[in-house]
C-alpha cells in the first residue's frame, strides 16, 4: 500500500531538503527521500554539501587555518609556540564531527516539520492524472504517491577519461577530505574552486602542491583584477599554479600518481605526486531517477531541463539545485528550492539569478557578486570603477591580513552598482552588504553616505564606493 504526498523531494542536500520545509510551512503533506549513508550505514541528509562539499571543506579549511596562523603568524604578535605539532587525525575526525552535527540538524528539522524523511534512493515508476508513483529502494523499500515532485539530486565529481577516481591516489572532492595524513607531494587537476580550497588545506598542513590548470587564465570567470591579486597571493605562499596545460597520461601506482602533461610553452613535462586530486568539475546526478519512465528531459550535459522557473516538461515535477543548468551553489539550489515550494502554493517565488554571490574560501578570501570588469567591456555598458585596498584599513591592520581589496563597479550614468569584487580578509561576510545594496537597486553613492562601524574591514567597501567617484578618504 502506497503512502500519499502532496510532495515528495528526491535528494536531501541543501536544494531539497529546504524545499521540503518550506513545503511543509506552506502546509503541504511533504515526503523527502534521500539515499546519502553514513559510515556506520545510517540516513546522511545533506547531500554534497553537508558531507563532502561546503561543511566539511570549511571546516578543515579553519582547522589548517589555525595551524598555518600559529606556526607562521603568532610570532609578529609576540606570542611563541614551542613544541607546535599537528594531527591529521584529530582534524578529520573534528570535521566528521561536524558533518554529523549538520546531519542530526537536518533529521531534527524533518520532524520539527513534520516531514516524512525516506533513507533510501527515489526513483520514478508511473504517472497518472492523480500525479506520481515513486520507488524507494534501501533497508526498507517503500512505494509512495504524490502529486507534485521536486527533483533535487545533485551532482558527483566528474572523473577524467579512463582514470576513475580510487579515492586512496587518485582523489575526488570526497578522498581529498579524508585523506589520513598530509602527502609529500599533491598534484591538482583544475584551479577551480575546489583545486584552490582543497590545494590550500594540505599546502597549509605542508604537502608541496602543484595546480594544474588547462585554461590560459587564471580564474577566467573571475574580475581579473582581482584573479591576479589571489594569484599573487597563492604564488607567495608556494602554491604552484601552471597554467595552459594539456594533461596527458595519469598512471596511479601504490607508490605514486604520474602525470604527464604538455606546459604553456608546449614542453612535455611528468609530475610525480603522492596523491592527486582531480577538481574539473562536477556532473549532474540523474543515473537510477528512472526519469524516462515519465519522460522528463535532460540537456546534453545531462542536466535535467527546467526553464526559468524550474519547471520541467512534465507538468507537475520541478528540478532545483545542481542537478538543473546555472551555477552548483548551495545558496543558489536553496533558493530554488524555497522558490519551488511557493510555485506551488500558488505564490510567486523568485530567484534573481544575477544576484547569487560566489565566494572562494582560500586565504585570501574571494567573493563577488554581479557583472565582472570583463564581462561590462564586452557588452558594451559603461561603468565607473573605485578600488581600495585592505592595506589602507586600519581593521585590516590591526588583524595582520592586508593581502587585497574591495572593487566596486557602477553604471557611469545612473551610478547603479553593477558589481562588487573582493579578495582579501572575510571577503566572504563582506559580500552580503554588496548583494543587499544591488538588490534595493542601490547606487555607489548610497553606499558612499551610510554610516560603517569604525574599525571595520566593511570600511573598505564604504572607500572602494568612494573611489567609484574618485574620493577615498584614506587612500
Ligand atoms: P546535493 O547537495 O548534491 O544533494 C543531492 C542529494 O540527493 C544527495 O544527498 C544525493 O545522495 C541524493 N540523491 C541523488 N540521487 C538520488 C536518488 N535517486 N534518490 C535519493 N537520493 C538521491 N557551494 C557553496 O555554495 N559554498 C561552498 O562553500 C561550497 N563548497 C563546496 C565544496 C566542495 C568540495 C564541493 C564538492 C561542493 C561545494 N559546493 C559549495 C557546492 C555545493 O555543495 C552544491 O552546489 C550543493 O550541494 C548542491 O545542492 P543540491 O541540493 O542541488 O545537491
Ligand atoms: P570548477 O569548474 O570550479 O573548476 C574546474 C577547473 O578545472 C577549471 O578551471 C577548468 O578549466 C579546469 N579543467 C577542466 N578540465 C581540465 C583538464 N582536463 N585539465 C586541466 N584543467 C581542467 O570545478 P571544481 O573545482 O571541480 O568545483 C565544482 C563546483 O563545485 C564549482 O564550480 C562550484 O560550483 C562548486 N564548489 C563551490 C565552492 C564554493 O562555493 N566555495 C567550493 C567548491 C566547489
Amino acid at each position: 500500500m502506497s503512502q500519499a504526498f502532496d510532495i515528495a523531494v528526491i535528494g536531501a542536500g541543501p536544494g531539497g531538503y529546504v524545499a521540503a520545509i518550506r513545503a511543509a510551512q506552506l502546509g503541504f503533506k511533504v515526503a523527502c527521500i534521500d539515499e546519502w549513508s553514513n559510515a556506520a550505514g545510517g540516513a546522511a541528509p545533506g547531500g554534497t554539501c553537508t558531507n563532502v562539499g561546503c561543511i566539511p571543506s570549511k571546516a578543515l579549511l579553519q582547522s589548517s587555518e589555525h595551524y598555518e596562523q600559529a606556526a607562521h603568524h603568532f610570532a609578529e604578535h609576540g606570542i611563541g609556540v614551542k613544541g607546535l605539532s599537528m594531527d591529521v587525525g584529530t582534524m578529520i575526525a573534528r570535521k566528521d564531527e561536524v558533518v554529523k552535527q549538520n546531519n542530526d540538524g537536518i533529521l531534527y528539522l524533518f520532524k520539527k516539520n513534520k516531514i516524512t524523511f525516506f533513507h533510501g534512493r527515489g526513483s520514478f515508476v508511473s504517472s497518472n492524472d492523480e500525479g506520481f508513483e515513486l520507488a524507494v529502494t534501501g533497508k526498507k523499500p517503500e512505494s509512495i504517491t504524490a502529486r507534485q515532485v521536486i527533483v533535487a539530486t545533485g551532482s558527483s565529481a566528474r572523473a577524467l577519461p579512463g582514470v576513475p577516481f580510487d579515492e586512496v591516489n587518485v582523489l575526488s572532492n570526497d578522498g581529498a577530505l579524508r585523506v589520513g595524513a598530509t602527502p609529500k607531494t599533491l598534484g591538482v587537476i583544475g584551479s577551480g574552486v575546489i583545486g584552490l580550497e582543497m590545494g590550500s588545506v594540505w599546502r597549509r598542513l605542508g604537502a608541496d602542491v602543484t595546480i594544474l590548470e588547462g585554461l590560459p587564465t587564471f580564474l577566467g570567470a573571475v574580475d581579473q583584477h582581482i584573479a591576479k591579486e589571489a594569484h599573487k597571493a597563492f604564488t607567495k605562499q608556494g602554491l604552484k599554479i601552471e597554467l595552459g596545460v594539456k594533461v596527458g597520461e595519469i598512471k596511479s601506482t601504490k607508490k605514486n600518481v604520474s602525470i604527464a602533461y604538455t606546459n604553456a610553452k608546449g614542453e612535455a613535462q611528468t609530475l610525480v605526486v603522492d596523491k592527486l586530486i582531480v577538481s574539473v568539475g562536477r556532473v549532474p546526478n540523474t543515473t537510477g531517477l528512472n526519469a524516462e519512465a515519465i519522460g522528463i528531459k535532460l540537456d546534453e550535459r545531462g542536466a535535467i531541463e527546467v526553464d526559468d522557473k524550474c519547471r520541467t516538461n512534465v507538468a507537475g515535477v520541478w528540478a532545483v539545485g545542481d542537478v538543473v543548468r546555472g551555477p552548483m551553489l548551495a545558496h543558489k539550489a536553496e533558493e530554488e528550492g524555497v522558490a519551488v515550494a511557493e510555485r506551488i502554493a500558488g505564490q510567486h517565488g523568485h530567484v534573481d539569478f544575477d544576484l547569487v554571490p560566489w565566494v572562494i574560501y582560500t586565504s585570501p578570501e574571494i567573493a563577488w557578486v554581479g557583472k565582472t570588469e570583463q564581462q561590462l567591456k564586452e557588452s558594451g555598458r559603461a561603468f565607473k570603477a573605485g578600488s581600495f585596498p585592505f592595506l589602507a584599513n586600519g581593521r585590516a591592520r590591526a588583524l595582520g591580513d592586508t593581502t587585497g581589496m574591495v572593487k566596486m563597479l557602477a553604471d557611469a550614468e545612473t551610478d547603479e552598482i553593477l558589481g562588487v569584487h573582493i579578495v582579501g580578509p572575510m571577503a566572504s561576510e563582506l559580500i552580503s552588504e554588496a548583494c543587499v545594496a544591488m538588490a534595493f537597486k542601490a547606487s555607489s553613492e548610497d553606499i558612499a553616505r551610510i554610516c560603517h562601524a569604525h574599525p571595520s574591514l566593511s570600511e573598505s567597501t564604504k572607500e572602494a564606493a568612494l573611489a567609484v567617484d574618485k574620493r577615498t578618504l584614506n587612500f
